[in-house]
């Protein structure tokens, strides 16, 4: 019988700087037994050449339909588009029935790719479903990336900032530190804390989850204070709830002395499925300093910050705000190695005797599937009952 066929494609997204495998995954691909073939140039961005995949076994070919079709299994980073390569047609449309694809697919926007890819009866695994339990930390590729988001966004904010992050006593008197406000300390805004405090800013943060006190403070940034409120911000698998109207306006409140105080301010905040939370509005926007920064991470989910406008940077009298959709796609480096890494640790699980198995009973596989079948498969998902062992009980 032959092996598993993999497809790895050079990705199409305008901007999109990542590759879904490197010749590491390649080999750990191979020594499980599949057949690894990569489209020419499809690392070549991130630094992983033709000849190193071809040094690591994999067949390099053009991405041709053919290569499309031959695949049982197609790793990517972003949901599919229409390719040059394909004349045009969208890369969903050449895959063959039954076949998987692993990718980002945005299962939280894309009603119309669900649809598409059922009707195509793909086997299709978004990495943003993988459930966050234990077994399933290696696969967790929202945290790998948003971990390098944090970091760039600091950069990119240092960068533009007209003024120096860390305190200095010069010979022409002190120079006081930045001032950097993080939003949302979850792994993106944690990493943004500890990124902000190796270059000697003063840093605090804001999140709805209680647990972050305790992280931020351990990172030496202080955690401003929350609403005195009933309400509490933990949801679901360590994500945060929606949060009410009231709640939103009286955290708007307190953070915003903060605010108009801080020199970069990083918005990482997001709630699972739905709009970004506006924790920046307009008004405090035009009451920042001149020459400050903000960094706007959840400008795809609709932007921290109401001014925010995804893929520009915009000016506000003095502030400058980067919407910047896709700061893990300018570190493709190590972003391609994390994510690769990943994306395979879920492929990995699919392998039964040398084939692709899609066990429903298995946690990951039923929490990470957007469509199988022919049955979009997220919204069930969503609204599924609780696993077997503690339904019976
Ligand atoms: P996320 O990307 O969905 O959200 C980012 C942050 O924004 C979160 O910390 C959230 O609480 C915060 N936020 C939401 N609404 C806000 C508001 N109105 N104001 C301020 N902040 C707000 O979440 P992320 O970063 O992917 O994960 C959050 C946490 O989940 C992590 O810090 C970690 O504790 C936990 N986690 C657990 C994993 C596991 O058990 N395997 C894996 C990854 C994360």
């Amino acid at each position: 019988v032959a092996g598993v066929r993999v497809f790895v494609p050079r990705e199409r997204a305008p901007a999109e700087t990542r590759v879904a495998a490197t010749p590491e995954t390649v080999k750990q691909m191979l020594a499980a037994g599949l057949e690894v073939t990569v489209e020419e140039g499809a690392g070549e961005r991130a630094c992983f050449l033709d000849a190193a995949y071809e040094r690591a076994g994999a067949k390099l070919v053009a991405g041709s339909p053919e290569a499309w079709r031959a695949a049982d299994l197609v790793v990517k980073v972003c949901g599919p588009v229409a390719s040059d390569a394909l004349g045009g047609v969208d890369e969903a449309e050449v895959l063959r029935e039954g076949a998987v694809l692993v990718g980002f697919l945005a299962p939280h926007r894309s009603q119309a790719l669900a649809e598409r890819l059922s009707a195509r009866r793909l086997t299709a695994l978004a990495m943003e479903l993988v459930p966050r339990i234990t077994r399933a930390q290696r696969m967790d590729a929202l945290s790998s990336q948003a971990s390098i988001a944090g970091y760039k966004a600091v950069l990119v904010a240092a960068s533009h900032l007209p003024k120096y992050f860390p305190l200095l006593m010069t010979a022409a008197g002190t120079v006081k530190p930045a001032r950097v406000v993080v939003m949302g300390a979850g792994v993106a805004g944690l990493q943004a804390i500890a990124t902000a405090k190796r270059l000697g800013a003063v840093v605090e943060a804001s999140d709805v989850r209680e647990a972050v006190k305790e992280q931020v403070e351990s990172l030496g940034a202080k955690f401003i204070p929350l609403p005195k409120m009933e309400e509490r911000g933990e949801g679901k698998g360590g994500y945060a709830r929606e949060m009410s109207a009231a709640f939103l306006a009286e955290q708007r409140r307190i953070v915003g002395s903060h605010l108009v105080e801080a020199d970069v301010v990083i918005t990482t905040a997001l709630v699972p499925g739905k709009r970004a939370p506006v924790l920046v509005p307009a008004e405090v926007v035009r009451a920042m300093r001149p020459g400050a920064v903000i960094v706007d991470l959840a400008v795809e989910q609709g932007g921290n910050c109401e001014l925010s406008v995804a893929g520009r940077d915009v000016r506000e009298g003095g502030v400058l705000i980067v919407g910047h959709p896709n700061l893990p796609a300018t570190v493709p480096y190590d972003a391609s190695l994390l994510y690769a890494r990943n994306v395979w640790a879920l492929c990995a699980t699919l392998l039964r005797d040398k084939k692709l198995v899609v066990d429903l009973e298995d946690e990951i596989t039923r929490g990470a599937l957007f469509t199988h079948d022919g049955v979009v498969r997220y919204e069930m998902a969503a609204a599924a009952p609780p696993p077997r062992e503690a339904a019976a009980g």
